[in-house]
């Protein structure tokens, strides 16, 4: 059974602590559930300060991080010391703690020389983890993943007209963006769509326009790479602060 629901916070520091408070309320019950929480982060600047919350904030002392397994939604393609790279910045943050197990943090190498093989490489080391209650042809059911959204209306690393919104088969794969002249590394969405929980973290009023089209103009429509964001058996839970919310109707 999948819902959809959406919380709007008066700003981003608001923002950032409930969806640490969500994150800690996703691991407890996954761990109490199945002993394990894997977690998929988002990149970008949003999720910056719950990272950061995550790892310094008294509130999460008694997060499960021994039971939980962190992984990447997306990476740039570039190496993990490059200001762009989504792990440089989880790692300046949250595994600043050293509270995660460093054998629990999964990343992408996006170091090496051709996306393709990131990519490849990246499938490889989450197939070898989620080898479990995989059917063939299946995909991995991670207990949560963190998501962006661009203005464009794009999640993850899949943007509109790129060529990883119509894949099917594979978990990860390269993308070229054209606006950036440049690859990322991204999950597909048969692997968002199965998801037991999505967080969208929306923040910034440069994202409201987008986020009125997205849930109130077009909301029924596949428009937009986040609108194809649909877990087959999960949650979708949007964080929004007011200022990316200001066009939605209050009733929101
Ligand atoms: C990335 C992200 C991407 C991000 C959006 C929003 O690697 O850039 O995964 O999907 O979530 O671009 O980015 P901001 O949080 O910086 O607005």
């Amino acid at each position: 059974m999948s819902q959809e629901s959406r919380q709007v916070y008066p700003d981003a520091d608001a923002l950032a602590m409930a969806g640490a408070v969500e994150v800690a309320r996703l691991a407890r019950q996954s761990v109490a559930e199945h002993g394990i929480f894997t977690l998929a982060l988002a990149g970008g600047s949003t999720p910056r300060k719950l990272y950061t919350l995550l790892g310094t904030d008294p509130t999460f002392r008694d997060f499960p991080w021994e039971h939980t397994h962190l992984f990447f939604g997306d990476e740039r393609h570039v190496p993990p010391t490059h200001i762009d790279s989504n792990y440089l910045m989880v790692s300046s943050t949250l595994l600043a703690s050293k509270l995660v197990p460093a054998a629990h943090v999964h990343r992408v190498r996006a170091e090496l020389p051709d996306a393709n093989m990131s990519a490849l490489d990246y499938d490889v080391e989450v197939h070898s983890f989620f080898t479990e209650g995989i059917r063939s042809g299946g995909f991995p059911r991670f207990d949560a993943i963190l998501l962006g959204m661009g203005p464009d209306g794009h999640t993850a690393s899949l943007f509109p007209d790129s060529k990883a919104l119509e894949e099917k088969e594979r978990w990860v794969v390269a993308n070229w963006v054209e606006k950036f002249k440049s690859a990322r590394i991204t999950f597909t969405f048969p692997v968002l769509n199965t998801a037991r929980t999505i967080l969208l973290l929306v923040a910034g009023a440069d994202k409201a326009d987008m986020l009125h089209s997205v849930l109130v103009a077009n909301r029924n429509a596949e428009i937009y790479p986040v609108q194809r964001v649909r877990p087959m058996d999960g949650d979708k839970i949007w964080l929004l602060d007011r200022a990316a919310a200001a066009r939605l109707p209050r009733t929101y």
